[in-house]
């Protein structure tokens, strides 16, 4: 099976309050978008990326990507440098949408005719282990439609709505990525999302909720802690910790 990955870094990130786009903010010096691809790629089940970009820093986005896996920006490697190595992974750039579902759709547009697995993974979630990864392609590889990476819930949680109602946290999980798909599977639950559009406040935030909306099984596999997603200045502060090999 043909693996690509949609890497979503399309984002403003504007909860983290920096200047950048989040995935241009740098933790221990390196792009979070970066770091994210680093990581794909270290997981030695990665074909091929494409990876959604602001418009207006599509630039800076393929910059901080360049050389990454021996062969970021290139569909066909020909270099010297580069021969007798694994063949490069050609990663390629594209604009993204208003919301993280038309950037997945981009993406998913841009893919070469032969994938049959999709992954789709946040840039923010920056320092998921190449093992997790792994994880998600061996499911979808061994039947599974539809995967996602999850972590327990350590929280006591409650539904606040009229009143406040506690919930069963035992039975809850908190969703990752790279979320993985059988290709045709993922392509048919955007198409169907797009067909009941409504406000662009209704987009998804994943899409194996998409998925689930057209009645597709969805298997879970163990997450990891480091999957966490950047959001806010102290998510970025625990990144720069755990790279700084401190784990608070
Ligand atoms: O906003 P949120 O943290 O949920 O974004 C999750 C991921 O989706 C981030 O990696 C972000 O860059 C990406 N995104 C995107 N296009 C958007 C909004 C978010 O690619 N329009």
């Amino acid at each position: 099976m043909r693996v690509a990955v949609v890497l979503t870094a399309a984002g403003s990130g504007s909860r983290l309050g920096h200047a950048l786009p989040k995935a241009l903010v740098p933790a221990g010096g390196v792009p979070l978008v970066r770091h994210a691809l680093d990581r794909l790629l270290s997981s030695g089940v990665v074909d091929e990326v494409v990876v959604t970009v602001p418009g207006e820093h599509r630039s800076a986005v393929e910059d901080a990507l360049a050389g990454a896996g021996g062969g970021a920006h290139r569909s066909v490697d020909t270099s010297e440098e580069a021969a007798g190595d694994a063949p490069a992974v050609p990663v390629r750039c594209v604009v993204g949408g208003a919301t993280r579902q038309a950037s997945v759709a981009a993406g998913l547009a841009a893919l070469s005719p032969d994938v049959d697995l999709v992954l789709v993974h946040d840039a923010a979630r920056a320092l998921t282990p190449g093992a997790v990864t792994a994880r998600v392609v061996e499911a979808v590889r061994a039947g599974a439609s539809a995967v996602v990476p999850v972590v327990p819930v350590t929280d006591s949680v409650v539904q606040v709505d009229d009143g406040v109602t506690p919930v069963d946290r035992a039975t809850l999980r908190a969703v990752q990525t790279p979320q993985g798909f059988d290709r045709r599977v993922l392509d048919e639950a955007h198409a169907a999302a797009r067909g009941r559009a409504g406000d662009e406040s209704s987009a998804a935030t994943d899409d194996a909720s998409l998925c689930v909306a057209l009645g597709v099984p969805v298997t879970v596999v163990d997450g990891h802690p480091d999957a966490f997603k950047v959001t806010t200045g102290q998510d970025l502060a625990l990144a720069e910790l755990l790279l700084a090999g401190s784990r608070p």
